[in-house]
This record gives C-alpha cells, sequence and structure tokens, in this order.
C-alpha cells in the first residue's frame, strides 16, 4: 500500500509541478517547428525595441497581433547596453525585459536574436566601442579577448531573460533565439579561424541552456544543433543543412526597400 500511496502522490506532485510552470516544449523535425507537439507555421515581424518608445510598445505589438502574426522579433543590441565596459543601461526604450514582458502580456511569442553582432542597420552592427579598442581584439573570429567579452554579454542576457522565466521552457513567450547574424557571408575571409570561432558559438549557445532551439541564419554550416535559417529576396530554393532542421525564413527583403 505505502509503495502505491507515494507513486500516486509523486504523480499527484508531478502534476502540480508542471502546472505550474507551465512550461511550452518548443521543438522541431525537418518539416516544422513544433509547439507542445504541435507541427506550426510561426509567421513573425521585427519590431526593434530601441527604436520606438516604452509607451509605443502595446499599440505596436497589438497591431502586429491584428495583422496575423504568431511571434515578435527582435535583436539585442549591445552597444546601447554596455556603453562601457560593464556598465549596463536598461532603463526606458532600453527595458528588454519590459518589452518582452510586453508581448507575453499580448499573448505572442518571441524570437530573441541576441547576436550580439546583429548588423540591423545599426551603428557598427551594435558593437560597442570599447570592445573596438581592446588591445588584442579581433572581431567576430577566434579571438580570446573578443570571444570573452562576447560570451560575459550573451550570458548576461540569457540570465536576465531566465531569472524573469522568459524562455518557453520555462512558461515564457520566447520559443527561438538567435546566435551571431549572417556570418556565413562574410565568414570565408576568416578562413580556418571562422570556422573555429562558428564551432565555438554554437556551443556557447547550447551551454546556455535555454530549453528552446537556436538558430543561425545565413550560416549554411550551422553545425548541430543550430537551425540554420535564409535571410534573403527569395528562399523557396533553400534547404537547412540537416533533414531535423526545418526550413525557416528569417528575413524576408522585401520589407527592405532600396
Ligand atoms: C563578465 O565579466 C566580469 C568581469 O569583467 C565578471 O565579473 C562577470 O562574472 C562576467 N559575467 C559572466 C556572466 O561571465
Ligand atoms: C515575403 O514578402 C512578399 C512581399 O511582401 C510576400 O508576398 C511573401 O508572402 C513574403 N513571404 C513570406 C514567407 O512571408
Amino acid at each position: 500500500m505505502g509503495f502505491f500511496k507515494s507513486v500516486f502522490c509523486f504523480i499527484v506532485i508531478f502534476f502540480l509541478f508542471l502546472s505550474s510552470t507551465s512550461a511550452t516544449v518548443v521543438s522541431h523535425d525537418g518539416r516544422a517547428i513544433t509547439i507542445d507537439g504541435q507541427h506550426r507555421v510561426l509567421l513573425s515581424g521585427s519590431i526593434h525595441y530601441p527604436r520606438s518608445t516604452v509607451e509605443m510598445w502595446p499599440d505596436l505589438i497589438k497591431k502586429a497581433k491584428e495583422g496575423g502574426l504568431d511571434a515578435i522579433e527582435t535583436y539585442v543590441f549591445w552597444n546601447v547596453h554596455e556603453p562601457q565596459r560593464r556598465y549596463y543601461d536598461f532603463t526606458g526604450n532600453l527595458d528588454l525585459i519590459r518589452f518582452l514582458k510586453t508581448i507575453q502580456d499580448e499573448g505572442l511569442y518571441a524570437v530573441l536574436r541576441i547576436g550580439p553582432y546583429v548588423c540591423a542597420e545599426w551603428n557598427y552592427g551594435g558593437f560597442p566601442m570599447w570592445l573596438h579598442n581592446m588591445p588584442g581584439v579581433e572581431l567576430r573570429t577566434a579571438n580570446d579577448v573578443f570571444m570573452n567579452e562576447m560570451k560575459n554579454f550573451t550570458t548576461l542576457i540569457v540570465d536576465m531573460v531566465k531569472k524573469e522565466k522568459l524562455f518557453a521552457s520555462q512558461g515564457g513567450p520566447i520559443i527561438l533565439a538567435q546566435i551571431e547574424n549572417e556570418y556565413g557571408n562574410v565568414m570565408s575571409s576568416y578562413g580556418d579561424a571562422g570556422k573555429a570561432y562558428v564551432d565555438w558559438c554554437a556551443n556557447m549557445a547550447e551551454s546556455q541552456n535555454i530549453g528552446v532551439p537556436w538558430i543561425m541564419c545565413q550560416q549554411s554550416d550551422a553545425p548541430q544543433p543550430m537551425i540554420n535559417t535564409c535571410n534573403g529576396w527569395y528562399c523557396d530554393q533553400f534547404t537547412p543543412n540537416n533533414p531535423n532542421s526545418p526550413k525557416m525564413w528569417t528575413e524576408n527583403w522585401t520589407g527592405w526597400s532600396v
């Protein structure tokens, strides 16, 4: 009897635990992202939080939802968050956590493109000037000075987000995260160090244990389990580099007027 009682007790506690955290299971197969086991076609749009005011966020996100989007995606802008080394600013329109919670309040998913190199028509791709000036630094390659800073900032952001339980694995809205950004476009000029850097990025991202998949855009050799995604005018011919990676289009360039 005692044994069955304790098994029963364990099952009850287990389900209480499940329902209190209400984690969402985000996974994928070769066909699509799955959310709690369901294959989903997700439409996402960008709102870069520093480019609007806090007061504008709820309305922008509501309109995105009314327009039919499932998810809001944003980059994270390193140079404004860490304007001086180890001095941080997450106030006002730099309040990333508040932005993510606003997305959550509207019932949408979020895609967190940490980078921390972002391009994004943003000064220096979001790299801080102090980083550029660090002795011995070489940006976006297998360079210890750079990788140490990149890991430090990425970990800071992941830890902030985890503390607020904003990853889907914690019951939050974030279903995907991105490391680096279109590195495949420039990688060949870095030679072997470029490949070593991409492998390091993937390992570093994985070691963050966020419980949702990571993506790498424009990275045709993305190390598993990173999902490589397409940015472009046309992505119909695009095939991910692993049969278990679904085909995703992270930027539709018709939105970019030239
Ligand atoms: C970032 O670097 C500082 C030292 O400059 C260190 O105190 C801090 O723990 C590091 N953060 C992480 C997340 O590694
Ligand atoms: C990309 O943009 C074009 C033009 O706005 C649109 O017709 C097309 O459906 C978009 N593709 C996706 C995958 O949303």
